[in-house]
């Protein structure tokens, strides 16, 4: 290579020290029980689904919501390379390098077994039909929110939004009627229950060394989260402009009516209120608390 060419080069952070020590031995425990518990998304048979007789506005509203699914999996990978990159320029530990690693893997064969499901209903989308989700699901990961935590902080921020995510989803498992659907979302719902494990850890050992200007931040990212992007059809509908809400509610709705593992617009709300207060209390101890989301802490949401 000529030497001008070597100076164009963008010169990497140094990489030493190389670190091979374990510190944090729980992080490693379940990086040791991703490697054991490891699947293959395509080893399930959709067979089931293939062959169910089903009307085909119901494979429709099946194969919106599972392709949605992988869309929302999918936007876990962008916001975990950029936290294996600060992981390994900033030298931390060996298993939390790893326990990255394992998150990015684990959550785009979420994405996989959600694509799967969708392609064996009658097609993925591999791009949202409507304009408004277009926009919607970039905003998903927001890097320039992310920058604005400690390294740690927002891991485990990442890790509330798991919890949430993982309660949807038990929901999702119980109205599954086929089994391939039901065994995918049991897989998924045992990687997530990793990653909120990981979030507890983190929680433990660095919460109690944030300064309160941090705190406060921390439960403002969230409540803004959730509100401008996941109540925004990505876990509910609530946010959604009028026509796009009753037509991606209707076809949650039919999609939860027939066991796709979907779940009725109207008992999602209930569901993320009871997890976000469990949530709160969680957060309470470390003195971290959630700022009020009107969509569900006002009154008029059953729960
Ligand atoms: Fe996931
Ligand atoms: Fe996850």
């Amino acid at each position: 290579m000529q030497p001008s060419l070597l100076e164009e080069l963008t010169p990497v952070p140094n990489p030493y020290p190389v670190v091979a020590d374990i510190s944090m031995q729980e992080v490693w425990s379940l990086c040791e029980k991703a490697r054991d518990l490891a699947w293959d998304p395509a080893k399930i048979d959709f067979g089931d689904l293939v062959s169910a007789d089903l009307p085909a506005e119901v494979r429709a509203a099946g194969a919106e919501w599972w392709s949605l699914r992988a869309w929302m999996e999918h936007g876990a990978t962008p916001y975990g390379a950029e936290r294996l990159r600060d992981a390994i320029f900033s030298h931390e530990p060996f298993e939390v390098k790893q326990h990255i690693v394992n998150f990015i893997a684990e959550e785009l064969r979420h994405h996989e077994a959600s694509f799967r499901v969708a392609q064996a209903l009658g097609g993925y989308q591999a791009s949202p039909r409507s304009d408004y989700f277009q926009s919607i699901i970039p905003r998903f990961h927001d890097e320039r929110e992310e920058r604005q935590m400690s390294f740690y902080a927002g891991l485990a921020v990442n890790t509330l939004f798991e919890q949430l995510s993982g309660e949807l989803l038990q929901a999702r498992y119980e109205n599954a009627r086929f089994e391939s659907i039901k065994e995918a979302c049991r897989l998924i719902l045992r990687d997530e229950a990793r990653h909120v494990q990981f979030g507890r850890i983190i929680m433990r050992r660095h919460f109690g060394e944030l300064a309160d200007a941090d705190k406060q931040l921390l439960g403002q990212k969230v409540s803004k989260k959730l509100r401008g992007s996941l109540l925004n059809g990505v876990y509910a509908v609530v946010n959604l402009p009028d026509d796009e809400r009753a037509r991606a509610g209707r076809a949650r709705a039919l999609a939860a009516e027939y066991g796709l593992g979907a779940t009725h617009p109207d008992e999602e709300m209930g569901i993320i209120k009871r997890a976000l207060d469990r949530i709160r209390a969680d957060v309470a101890p470390w003195g971290v608390e959630i700022p009020e989301i009107p969509e569900l802490d006002g009154a008029a949401i059953q729960h």
